[in-house]
């Protein structure tokens, strides 16, 4: 009797549980911030019912996990982070294939990944590279304004800047890229070397340099301008720069992890993702990248790509497996050991 009486009770609650799972479910790895990455994972779960587990970790760093991973894959999408990685995951088989209805909807440079990797990742969002700085400490300290790329190598910023490990942070990748790109690879390298004398720490996350300078424990952070704004936004004592000699850029992506094990969950995901009214929602929590649907809103706060000097990046170098992984390398032997 006692055991009936259990196993009824079980199957009750089984039943109230059910309905929470009943549209499925989804894993997701998630690159921006964290807000962001929360206020996507609500809205997704309202709209579809498919329960989201989400860890939000740094563009390199889920590229590594998606490879650890990739015999026994245990996510179903990765949502965000620069473009790089994801070209580098397509590339290495790691994703797979899906065109969404809403592709048509799209800007050309977020149609661009996926025309080159056959489908395998598509664009979400654009930033251009920067840095802001804590107007307060800078006066404070009674340091220049820093304009330009080359002023951050000058000797009075010793100590004074921050920015990404460029293995784990996507955003310090684009920055190693960029200074490939605009000073060519010997003098990108001399840069990154004179650079790192000012450099007080390299931290895991692209955004962390700006959100210490908000807290006033760190003076300049090398960062995507939009995450500079969206300090300033709140309240934060911090300017935002784009360099006078031009800049690169990111194209945020999104890719279904090859052997998803929720592939109908993961395609609405891509779906949903792609939906203007969706990415117009990224304002509401002070994200600032320019969304890849023609007809979602550009935050007015965003930085304007127009009149920012952005140089042409080329993604499909950058993002290829021999280039990135040679320039990380590169970076791990050449820079990062010298001492400060
Ligand atoms: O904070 C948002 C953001 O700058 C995105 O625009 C970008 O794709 C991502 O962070 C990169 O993060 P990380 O440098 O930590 O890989």
């Amino acid at each position: 009797m006692r055991i009936i009486r259990v196993a009824m009770v079980s199957l009750l609650l089984l039943m109230i549980a059910l309905p929470v799972y009943a549209g499925g479910r989804l894993t997701l790895y998630c690159s921006p911030q964290i807000d962001w990455c929360e206020l996507m994972v609500n809205e997704f779960e309202q709209r579809t019912g498919i329960k989201v587990r989400m860890t939000r970790k740094s563009s390199g760093e889920t590229l590594a996990q998606i490879r650890a991973e990739k015999s026994n894959p245990k996510g179903d999408v990765w949502w965000g982070g620069t473009g790089d990685p994801h070209l580098q995951a397509a590339e290495e088989g790691l994703t797979q294939a899906y065109t969404s209805s809403k592709f048509s909807e799209l800007n050309d440079w977020a149609k661009t990944p996926h025309k080159a990797t056959g489908g395998k990742t598509v664009g979400i969002y654009m930033g251009g590279l920067g840095f802001g700085f804590n107007t307060e400490l800078l006066a404070k300290k009674g340091l220049p304004e820093p304009k330009c790329w080359k002023d951050l190598l000058h000797t009075a910023y010793k100590g004074e800047i921050q920015m990404a490990n460029p293995n784990t942070s996507g955003t310090a990748y684009t920055t190693l890229a960029t200074m490939v790109q605009l000073f060519g690879e010997d003098g990108g390298f001399d840069y990154m070397k004179s650079l790192h004398r000012n450099i007080n720490q390299y931290t895991k996350s692209g955004s962390a340099p700006i959100k210490s300078a908000a807290r006033g424990e760190n003076t300049i952070g090398i960062v995507f301008m939009h995450d500079a704004v969206k300090q300033g936004v709140k309240g934060m004592p911090i300017q935002t720069v784009a360099p006078c000699e031009g800049t690169g850029y990111e194209i945020g992506s999104m890719s279904i992890i090859k052997g998803a094990r929720n592939l109908d969950s993961a395609k609405k995901w891509v779906d949903f993702a792609l939906t203007a009214d969706v990415q117009s929602m990224a304002a509401s929590v002070k994200s600032y990248q320019v969304p890849s649907n023609k007809n979602a809103s550009v935050p007015k706060e965003a930085p304007d790509v127009s009149s920012i000097k952005l140089i042409d990046y080329d993604h499909a170098k950058y993002g290829s497996k021999a280039v990135r992984t040679g320039l990380l390398a590169k970076w791990d032997r050449d820079v990062k050991v010298l001492p400060r």
